[in-house]
């Protein structure tokens, strides 16, 4: 893979809105150049700094191939600079014209069951297109070009959310990237073989010619050819992410660039991705009908913080209210929105975007909110949305600032994608339903938390996580076991450790290399039936019940904290600890009932010295505190209904309510948000 340098976003330029960022996706394309002029008007009056602007707009930059066609697009430039406002300028090259998919139809992306993706939506093409590529380079060299020393121009934003709608393709073009990527992998068609365990099923390849993408079969593809080919398609993605990076670092090389993850979205491994961009950018669209939205989207927040080790990160994209892409799209409830932002900034944004400015009148979303709703400024989405960006603007001290944790909690790409292969135990495990389980209880004791790859460097931590770690590289493996030898608490949940880099499993008994550090074996695996509980007995006498999954523990030196009291296991370890050097493992090998996992997680954080951002938070509320040059600052946010009373240590100021005096109480309504600093 071609490497390219990347800087720091802090040693370029920085953005220029002092303080912290916001505006959204601005699509003037869709309407009369008339309203352009009123658009800077109002993004003044919703206190805008920020856009990100030319995400869809390569048909009308080219309307036929090689004829450009920026002058339109100058003007919008020109005007956002008069008024003030940045541009996250983005390389148009998210969907591409029609005259392209007509003159080339080899871009389209076909599935593994061999059907074309056709033109019409957007994303409608194969990564490892090259006629693709060679297109959408020659268009961003015309863009760097001309928009290289304009005045509006901040960072740039390279495609948009990759591999949302087209993450892998199975087609011709992406068979033959596949064996050029495996043989600079493997090197030799032998190594394959030996990694993919062809020896089984007759699979043996003579020749990388033979090798194909996991098309659709009559039975379960080659497990490691599965999981190369989501390495594969990942690194696909990437290239095409980094052939539009060198063409912006040559002609701009003082702009930063970041690109739009889609959450945490499992063809995307955002821990490689970010070493690639200046700074980190994710959409996040919280869900006003999940009562659970804040926990996973703060899981989020805290892979993308984590994803360049703490650097201040952009919310690119949220809606100001309902989405169009559920089944039923309900509104952000007032203060919501405000208090969902908020939720960004507490975990380590510098910057909250919207998508989109103005509500589109036709296309597929119409019904997607935005800053400029259909009904216009006297709406209640206007106000809440200008009402917040001057609130933001007003507290410039945060941008910068970060947050440290004690804990780190361990994602890996890789095991996620071998996790979630066919022909396993049980096709129910979800990682991210277990890193969410490992999270919540976190999150819910206002105990901040990283989320890291396996090969970071854990010596600051004190607390280590590893839900589901299926697939671990023996040297991984080794840290783990070296972080809790020096002292470090570790906690693993059940099926880790068990596979290697290429989906064999380790020999040596299961999870062999956690075997030492985490003092058991695990005999056999026993996952439960789909509505199948047991019980937990807990050394307080108290019984809880756990669900999906059951192992045979073998102790061999651990103890067990917590025993099955039911089914085929009863009596054997659920949950165990071991004193392993100058730190504990603890390992659980079930899913243990949301209670239990809270309880659980407390005692890990007590015997691990873990302490929450502020002692005894009331239910509902979610705690954070970032540091830097701009002071210290504690965020509260209720994200309960009902209003929540709160102790703090010692008097504090609340920023976001100028004029109230230092005190040690704090009355929080529902969706209230308070930003703490010492008098
Ligand atoms: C994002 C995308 C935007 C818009 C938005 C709607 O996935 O980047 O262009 O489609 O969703 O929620």
């Amino acid at each position: 893979m071609r490497q390219t340098d990347s800087v720091p976003i802090d040693a370029r330029r920085r953005l220029r809105p002092a303080g912290i960022a916001c505006g959204g996706d601005y699509n003037p394309e869709q309407w009369p150049e008339e309203v352009w002029a009123e658009d800077v008007a109002l993004m003044k009056e919703a206190g805008v700094s920020l856009v990100t602007a030319g995400i869809f707009s390569w048909a009308k930059v080219e309307p036929r191939p090689g004829a450009y066609d920026f002058d339109w697009f100058d003007r919008v430039m020109d005007n956002l600079a008069g008024a003030g406002v940045a541009v996250c300028l983005a390389t148009m090259t998210a969907s591409p014209p029609p005259w392209l998919s007509r003159l080339h139809p080899e871009i389209l992306p076909e599935t593994a069951d061999g059907r074309r993706m056709w033109p019409g939506g957007r994303q409608h093409y194969c990564p490892s297109s090259r006629v693709y590529r060679e297109h959408a380079v020659r268009l961003v060299e015309r863009l760097a070009a001309r928009y290289a020393d304009h005045p509006a121009l901040e960072m740039w934003h390279i495609g948009n959310e990759y591999g949302c709608h087209t993450p892998m393709c199975w087609c011709d073009e992406s068979a033959a990237d596949f064996r050029r990527w495996l043989s600079e992998r493997y090197g030799d068609v032998d190594a394959l073989n030996d990694a993919w365990s062809t020896a089984f099923w007759a699979q043996r390849y003579e020749s990388f010619d033979e090798v194909l993408p996991p098309r659709l079969a009559p039975t379960f593809p080659n497990p490691a050819q599965q999981l190369d080919f989501a390495r594969f398609s990942d690194d696909a993605l990437l290239q095409c992410y980094l052939a539009e990076k060198e063409v912006l670092r040559r002609i701009t090389p003082d702009v930063p660039v970041t690109t739009n993850f889609i959450g945490v979205h499992k063809p995307v491994d955002a821990f490689r991705w970010a070493a690639e961009e200046d700074a980190v950018s994710v959409d996040v669209y919280q869900d006003p009908h999940d009562e659970n939205t804040q926990v996973s989207a703060g899981f989020i927040f805290d892979v993308t913080r984590s994803a360049r080790a703490g650097q201040p990160w952009m919310l690119l994209e949220q809606a100001p209210s309902a989405v169009n892409w559920r089944d039923r799209n309900g509104p952000k409830p007032p203060g919501r929105m405000r208090l969902w932002s908020w939720q960004a900034v507490a975990q380590g944004a510098d910057a909250v975007l919207y998508f989109q400015w103005r509500q589109s009148r036709g296309g597929a979303e119409k019904y997607h909110s935005a800053m400029v709703p259909h009904g216009g400024t006297g709406t209640r989405v206007f106000r809440e949305v200008s009402e917040l960006g001057h609130e933001l603007a007003s507290v410039p001290r945060i941008a910068g600032t970060r947050s440290t944790a004690d804990v780190a909690l361990v994602l890996d790409w890789n095991s996620w994608w071998a996790l979630e292969l066919d022909s396993h135990p049980s096709t129910a495990l979800n990682q991210m339903e277990i890193a969410l389980a490992h999270y919540r209880p976190l999150f819910e004791a206002g105990v901040n938390c990283d989320v890291v790859p396996p090969d970071r460097d854990l010596s600051g931590y004190r607390l280590v996580i590893a839900p589901n770690l299926y697939l671990l590289k023996e040297r991984d493996a080794e840290r783990l076991t070296d972080f809790v030898r020096g002292g470090g608490h570790l906690l693993v949940s059940f099926f880790s450790g068990i596979v290697d880099d290429c989906d064999r499993v380790h020999s040596g008994g299961y999870p062999a290399p956690l075997r030492e550090v985490l003092g058991l074996r695990v005999e056999e695996f026993w996952p439960l039936a789909e509505q199948d509980t047991v019980d937990v007995r807990h050394p307080d006498g108290t019984v809880s019940r756990a669900d999906l999954w059951t192992e045979a523990v073998v102790p061999e030196g651990a103890r067990a904290v917590a025993e099955f009291g039911s089914g085929p296991l009863a009596g054997q370890p659920a949950v165990t600890r071991h004193s392993f050097g100058e730190g504990q493992a603890w390992y659980v090998a079930t899913r243990l009932a949301p209670e239990a996992m809270r309880a659980l997680t407390d005692d890990v954080c007590r015997a691990a010295s873990v302490s929450p951002v502020l002692p005894g938070l009331p239910e509902h509320v979610q705690a954070t505190a970032r540091e830097g040059d701009g002071g210290r600052f504690v965020f509260l946010l209720n994200h309960g209904r009902e209003e929540a009373e709160i102790q703090l240590p010692e008097p504090m100021t609340d920023a976001l309510a100028p004029g109230a005096i230092p005190a040690d109480r704090l009355t929080l309504p529902a969706a209230g948000v308070a930003v703490l600093s010492k008098p």
